[in-house]
């Protein structure tokens, strides 16, 4: 039996995404968010524009996306609830944010020059994707959100998720992504069953 609810938030679960960005100033912005997606060599961000990143994205069109694994899932909640940004925008003061100009410093995370682009890496963060800005697109009026399409530039990989003798395959066993859930920190459980479209993307067989 299903029934009609009206959910305040419809955040289903997706990995969590540490953006880093680089300020008007040149100094270095983080910030913690969950609604991304990837496709081939793209990635499809969802933020409010109230966010310093999004203003950071409009100018600098770059940025690294450091994905956590469970094991920074304490770092990442030290980030919430504060931004960037100053003054604080009144919607977000209002839901107890406040201006952090070092978001490194409060989460006890250290700043890894990044190789192509301007914007930070996460040295914690297993995977870090380098990205430059192809597109902003606003949702409908008078929503502040936008969706930022990212090409990621390049990808460095923590060795230990690499499959055992492969250089350019990510194991998904080893992977431990941050899921949020409903504004919850989870984890994945294990595999639950083979999969037929893996195999487009397994690596070739050797001799
Ligand atoms: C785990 C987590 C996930 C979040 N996901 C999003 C998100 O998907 N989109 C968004 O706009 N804000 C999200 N937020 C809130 C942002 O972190 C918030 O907008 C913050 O102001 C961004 O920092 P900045 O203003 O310095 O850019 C999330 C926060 C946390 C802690």
């Amino acid at each position: 039996m299903h029934k009609t609810i009206n959910p305040n938030i419809l955040y289903f679960g997706t990995p969590v995404v540490l953006i880093g960005t680089r300020n008007e100033d040149g100094s270095n912005n983080l910030a913690p968010m969950s609604s991304a997606w990837w496709l081939n060599a793209s990635c499809m961000l969802g933020m409010s524009s109230r966010s310093q990143t999004v203003q950071n994205l409009l100018r600098e069109r770059e940025c690294v996306l450091n994905l956590p694994s469970e094991a920074q899932v304490s770092a990442v909640d030290r980030l919430a609830l504060f931004t960037g940004r100053n003054p604080v925008p009144p919607t977000k003061a209002e839901r107890g944010y406040r201006y952090e100009p070092d978001k490194f410093g409060i989460a006890d995370l250290a700043i890894q020059p990044s190789e192509l682009v301007r914007a930070p890496r996460v040295a914690e963060c297993p995977v870090q994707l380098e990205a430059t800005v192809a597109q902003i697109h606003p949702f409908e009026a008078p929503s502040s959100l936008v969706a930022i399409e990212v090409k990621i530039e390049r990808v460095h990989i923590a060795e230990e998720l690499l499959m055992d003798g492969e250089e350019h395959y990510i194991d998904p066993v080893k992977w431990k992504p941050l899921i949020m859930n409903f504004c919850h920190y989870f984890g994945l459980g294990g595999k639950v069953h083979p999969s037929r479209l893996a195999s487009i993307f397994a690596p070739p067989a050797r001799d």
